[in-house]
C-alpha cells in the first residue's frame, strides 16, 4: 500500500554484545557535541514539544529524570518537584547545570550509569526519561533499575522512537535514521510488560515514530513479604 511498508521490513535492533564499548561510544560522541546537543534541542520546536509530552503525567513530590541530557526538560518542570537528575556523560552535566543556574531553577545534578542508579528501592513517585532509552546497551537492566528506584504505583514516563503502528514509510524511516546513528530501536512496551508495568502507549509525533509511553509500577502479589 502507497506510504506503508510491509511487515517483514519491521524489526527490532539487536542488542549490543559489549555493553561497556557502547556506551563508552555514545558517550564520547556526547562529549564532543553537548554544546551542538544543546542547542539543536532549543531551537528544535519538534524536539521540544516531543519531550514536554511527559509534563502533564508527573506525579507526586520526588522525580528522577534519567539521562537529562542538558536540561531543556528540567528547565520546565524542575521547581515544582523535588527533583534529581542522573546522566552519563559530564559535558551534558555541565551544560545541563549551567542552564538551570542561569535559570533559577534547582534540581540535584550528578554523574550515573542508568544501570546502577545510586537511590535506594521505592524512592521516586515519578521518573522521567526522554530520548534516551533507545541509547542504552540493554533495555532490561535500565529497566530493572527504574521499576526497582519507583515506588508502588509511581509513574514512568518515557518518550522514544519506535516504528508506527500503521507501518507509515515517514515515520518507518525516522526510525531507521535514528537507529542508523547508534540507537538501539527495541520494544519497550514489551519490556514494560515483563516488569510488570501498566502502561499506555501513544504515538505523539514523527509520522508515528515517536511514542509516549505512561507507566505504573505494579507489584506481584506473590512477591510481597
Ligand atoms: C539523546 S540524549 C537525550 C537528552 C534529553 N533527555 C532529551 O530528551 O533531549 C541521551 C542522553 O542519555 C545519556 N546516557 C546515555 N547512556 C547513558 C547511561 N548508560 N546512563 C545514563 N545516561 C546515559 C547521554 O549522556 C545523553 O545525555
Amino acid at each position: 500500500m502507497l506510504f506503508k511498508v510491509s511487515k517483514e521490513k519491521i524489526f527490532y535492533s539487536k542488542t549490543p554484545e559489549k555493553s561497556i564499548e557502547y556506551t563508552e561510544k555514545l558517550d564520547k560522541e556526547y562529549s564532543k557535541y553537548a554544546k551542538a546537543y544543546d542547542i539543536a534541542v532549543k531551537l528544535l520546536p519538534v524536539w521540544k514539544t516531543w519531550i514536554k509530552a511527559v509534563i502533564p503525567y508527573i506525579e507526586g513530590n520526588r522525580v528522577l529524570e534519567a539521562s537529562f541530557g542538558t536540561g531543556y526538560l528540567l528547565l520546565q518542570y524542575a521547581n515544582d518537584y523535588e527533583t534529581y537528575g542522573i546522566d552519563f556523560n559530564n559535558n551534558m552535566i555541565e551544560v545541563a547545570k549551567k542552564n538551570l543556574s542561569r535559570k533559577g531553577v534547582t534540581a540535584s545534578l550528578q554523574w550515573a550509569n542508568v544501570e546502577k542508579l545510586p537511590f535506594p528501592n521505592s524512592y521516586f513517585d515519578t521518573i522521567v526519561n526522554t530520548m534516551a532509552f533507545s541509547g542504552y546497551p540493554s533495555g532490561n537492566r535500565a529497566m530493572a533499575e527504574f521499576y526497582r528506584v519507583l515506588k508502588e504505583n509511581g509513574r514512568l514516563l518515557i518518550v522514544d522512537f519506535d516504528y508506527p503502528s500503521n507501518r507509515n514509510i515517514f515515520g518507518f524511516w525516522l526510525t531507521k535514521l535514528m537507529e542508523s546513528s547508534g540507537d538501539t530501536i527495541r520494544d519497550i512496551s514489551k519490556i514494560l510488560k515483563n516488569f510488570y508495568f501498566e502502561y499506555t502507549e501513544e504515538e505523539i509525533g514523527g509520522f508515528g515514530s515517536v511514542h509516549l509511553y505512561i507507566a505504573k509500577k505494579l507489584i506481584k502479589e506473590s512477591s510481597r513479604h
